[in-house]
């Protein structure tokens, strides 16, 4: 993948199957990144660590509880993590300690992307993993969003900090 010649961070988020936690992650931080006027230098895109999903949409509950908050998460199709990734990202988020693992492991002894889990950007939340609300009650859907704002809003901010001194 080529970088667009304006962008100068690349966000990735990551959980296990790519249609619940980090497409909600990749649609609410990709409208905080547009509320901040950064879509032109902050991409955002979202993988599962294992491909059971592969080409589906979200999750239709994600998607319903994403909507209610105003985030639209449609025209998102889920995907696996590829090596490449590790190239491309300068950010790959987990959204638990699992899938934080398996990407430590995957990462390739050159990449220089900066591996770690989402919640650590949010505030009092720093080395939590957010539930999987895949098997669970509905309700774990409204989490997920809420602590995904949380972190997103503290991303977004760590990032803000270091544009200014990153060049084109
Ligand atoms: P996600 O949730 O990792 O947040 O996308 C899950 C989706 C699918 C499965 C597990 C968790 N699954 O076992 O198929």
């Amino acid at each position: 993948m080529v970088p667009e010649a304006s962008v100068l961070v690349a966000v990735l988020f990551v959980c296990l199957g790519n249609i619940c936690r980090s497409p909600t992650a990749e649609g609410i931080f990709r409208a905080q990144v547009q509320a901040a006027g950064l879509s032109n230098r902050i991409q955002v895109d979202s993988a599962g660590s294992h491909a059971y999903h592969e080409g589906e949409s979200p999750d239709i509950r994600a998607c319903a509880a994403a909507l209610e908050r105003g985030f639209d998460l449609s025209g998102q199709v889920g995907r696996q993590i590829k090596t490449s990734d590790f190239e491309y990202f300068d950010y790959i988020l987990a959204m638990d300690r699992e899938n934080l693992h398996f990407l430590q492991k995957m990462q390739p002894a050159d990449s220089h992307s900066r591996v770690a889990l989402f919640l650590d950007y949010a505030e009092g939340r720093e080395g939590q993993s957010v539930p999987d609300p895949y098997f669970g009650h509905s309700d774990g859907f409204a989490l997920v969003i809420e602590l995904v704002e949380s972190a997103g809003k503290g991303l977004l901010k760590q990032i803000g900090r270091n544009l200014p001194k990153i060049k084109t």
